[in-house]
Formats: C-alpha cells, structure tokens, sequence
C-alpha cells in the first residue's frame, strides 16, 4: 500500500546500516507489541486499528452526522496532540481552505491551540451568528489554552442557545474516569467520548480525538480505520524488508553520523498540517536526554524558493523525508500558446502534475548531489485509506526510533516547565513562592 524509497539515503551510510540494526529493531517491536518496554503503558496505539471500541466508533459517525445536520459550524477547541491529527487530516483529505470549499456539513473552526485574543476574536466573530456546536477534547481536561476557550465559546453557546439547547451542542472528549473536563461534562450532561488511557496525545489521532471532527468533515472514518489497520498487519511482520524498520534504521544510522534535523518535505499545500503533526509525533517522543533529530516540515515547490538555498547549501545538518501521493485527484492541462512570449510551449499539452513530478526528481537529485540524503513515502493518492496507512506508518516508525534511541518514547515530562512557570506568574494558587523567583528574573 505504502512505499519507502531508501536508494537515495543509502550511499551516505555505512553498508550494514540496516543488518546492525535488526536486533535492536526487533527488541523494540516486541517492546511495543508487548507495552513492555519504557513507557509500555502508552502503547494502547499499536493495536487501535483493530481493537478500537465499536460502539463508540458507532456513536462518532451518530454525532458527526447530527453536528452535519443541525450546525453550520463547528468549533474544535484542542491544542497539541488533541489538536493536531485532527486538522492534519481534515486539511489533507479535504483542503486547507475547507471552510471555503467543503459542500454539506459546518465550517470547522480550531480555537484552543494558542492563547491570542485576536485568534478568539476572530473565531467568535465567524460563529456568533451561525448553528454552532462545539468538540472541546483535552485528556487531561486541565490544559490552560482549551479549558480557557472552552469557557468562552460555552458561554456563547448558552447565551443563544439556553443552558439545555447549549447542551445537546457540546461534545466533550476526554479521560473515562478523572480530570477537570470529565467532571464537567458529567454534570452538565453533555455527549462524551473518551481517550484511552493508554494512548498519549500524539498517537490519539484514530481515537475520538481526531475521529468526531474528522467524521464531521465529511471524511469516510471507517476507511481511514481500515488503512490503518491494513497497516498494523503489514508492518507487525519483522524482517528487513519491513518499511517501518527501515525508516526508523535509517534515519537512526544518520543521527549517529551527526545529522541533526529531518525535514519533512511535502508537495501539496493541503500536507501542511499533516506536517505540523509529524513534527510534535517525533519532536516529543524522541526529543529528551539531549538527543534526536529535530523535525522539521516544508511545503515544496514553493518552499524551494526560501528554505531551498539552506537545504542545498546552508549547514550540511538534514535529511529529507519525502512524501508523495502518487495520484493527483484531478488534472490541469497547460495551454497552448501561439505568441510564447513566456517561451512555455514546450510544456504545451502537458499535465501540471507532470511538472510537478519533474520538480521533485530534480529537487531530490539536486539536494543528495548538495549532501542531503532523501527518504521517499509513497502513497498511492490522497484518500482516507491511504492516509491511515500512512499516519500509522509514522506513529510505528516513532514508536521504533524512540526505543532505538534508549528514551521512553511515551512520556513529555519537558512541557510541564513552561505550563509551571504560565501557573505561577498567572498567580495560580500553590505557586506562590514560584512566581516571586520568576518575577525577580523578569
Ligand atoms: O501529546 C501530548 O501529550 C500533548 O501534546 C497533549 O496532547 C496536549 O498538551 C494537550 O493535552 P490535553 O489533551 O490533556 O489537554
């Protein structure tokens, strides 16, 4: 279903790039096949394809169908892992500008993911005067930035709506049992979805958390499940020729060599988010003990005319993952020209994805012979089985990297520093004696 192209990494590793790296590899297979590794207990991801909870799957597609049907919009209040997935497909299997294109079912609105009042403004001028429902998703149900926007876009739900309207309009996805959310949500009465326990922010994309506003966007969440489970089966099997293991040794071998940022490339605007998601996939798995490749994401062509100059001259430092889709949904014929002034001619008749594969062969032949090793993800198009291929193949291929790394892929103790330091300038209690040492160094 998926690809790995590795032709184009391998001539800048050592021979048994790979062969070194079965054990290991294997080790950490059966560490996530087992959650008996670092972290095992955040391994509920691995088998979600095929275990997920079917009634709630069912009670996702009911409420994705009622919010299609009785709001002209939707607000997803979320931030990180309970943010990303979400808009990354939305964008990927739709458009980034969905709310200008999509037919039938409401505009989707994300708030929670920053704390700009300018951002909130505008979100709350756009849905004032439409249907609105709201999906506020937080596992913990504590994180500042969704409780703050969840404050205030329930409180213009209840001001037009009435408390009881207002509550057949809330949709709240968090824990089965604590957190500030769930208790909320268990008073006021409203529709609930959980998050696993075992599965952490980054890797909940296929639960509730991105299913409900992904199903609201129109999306076939069933054929997004029944790629990644294809995926599961596929990539379980052990071996060499496995394409998770492959990624995970290659990118690995290269971080030992000394390069020190992977570059997720992509070629459609509408990957962008999907980019935003990889990123904290990696970044926070990987990212601890002074280790890892820092991830980062471009959109290409349009990229090559920025961020190009440094990828094929600037420090050599990158690898680039490239991922392709290799299907365009649609076709756009250039057009002859009889002045040619433009001295176009040549590409008269052609298709536009014809000068676009030719860009990114040129691109990745041009950025290896500057140094810069390229991996290629196909996919075979951009629909929502190949996407759940392809978010389970970068959610294993992480699991794997975290363990050949000798890190707990699973935790994030490094972003509770800024929330405690936000907590005691914020004068939140029991942050008293915080906030006098913050100040004095402000
Ligand atoms: O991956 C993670 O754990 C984080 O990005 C969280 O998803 C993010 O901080 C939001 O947390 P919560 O869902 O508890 O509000």
């Amino acid at each position: 279903m998926l690809e790995l192209n590795t032709s184009n990494c391998t001539p800048f590793l050592p021979e048994d790039w790979l062969t070194s790296r079965l054990d290991a590899l294997e080790s950490a297979r059966v560490k996530l096949e087992e959650g008996s590794g670092l972290g095992g207990a955040y391994t509920g991801w691995v088998h979600l394809p095929r275990d997920y909870d079917k009634e709630e799957f069912a009670r996702i597609q009911a409420a994705a169908e009622r919010i299609r049907s009785d709001s002209q919009a939707l607000v997803v209040i979320g931030i990180g892992g309970s943010y990303l997935g979400a808009r990354a497909v939305v964008e990927l299997l739709h458009s980034p500008n969905f709310n200008l294109t999509h037919k039938g079912g409401p505009d989707i609105y994300f708030a929670g993911n920053g704390l700009s009042s300018d951002a909130m403004l505008e979100v709350i001028e756009l849905v004032k005067d439409k249907d609105f429902s709201i999906n506020v998703i937080s596992k913990s149900g504590t994180t500042t930035e969704p409780a703050v926007a969840f404050r205030i876009f329930k409180a213009l739900l209840e001001e037009k709506y009435g408390k009881e309207g207002a509550r057949r309009r809330i949709y709240a996805t968090t824990d089965a049992h604590k957190g500030a959310l769930k208790g909320l949500a268990d008073a006021e009465g409203y529709e609930e979805f959980v998050v696993p326990d075992a599965v952490g922010g980054r890797y909940s994309v296929l639960t509730a958390v991105g299913l409900l506003p992904i199903a609201c966007a129109g999306v076939d969440i069933a054929a997004l499940m029944e790629g990644a489970a294809q995926a599961m089966e596929a990539l379980a099997a052990p071996g060499a020729d496995n394409p998770a293991w492959q990624y995970a040794a290659a990118r690995h071998a290269l971080y030992t060599q000394g390069k020190k940022v992977e570059i997720l490339v992509g070629y459609e605007p509408s990957f962008r988010f999907f980019g935003e998601w990889w990123k904290q996939l990696f970044g926070e798995t990987e990212g601890k003990d002074g280790k890892a490749l820092f991830p980062a994401s471009v959109e290409f062509t349009a990229d090559l005319h920025s961020m190009g100059q440094y990828i094929q001259q600037g420090e050599r430092l990158m690898l680039e993952t490239v991922v392709r889709f290799a299907r365009s949904r649609g076709s756009v014929t250039i057009p002859h020209d009889p002045d040619n002034v433009d001295g176009l001619n040549f590409l008269a008749g052609k298709d536009l994805s014809f000068v676009a594969e030719q860009a990114m062969r040129g691109t990745l032949l041009a950025h290896v012979d500057g140094g810069v090793p390229n991996l290629v993800v196909t996919a075979p198009a951009r629909d929502a089985q190949s996407v759940g291929w392809l978010i389970y193949f970068f959610e294993y291929a992480c699991g794997l990297s975290g363990y050949l790394l000798e890190i707990n892929p699973f935790d994030q103790p490094g972003v509770e520093a800024y929330k405690n330091n936000m907590y005691a300038l914020l004068g939140k209690p029991g942050y008293e004696d915080r906030k006098a040492e913050l100040e004095a160094r402000l």
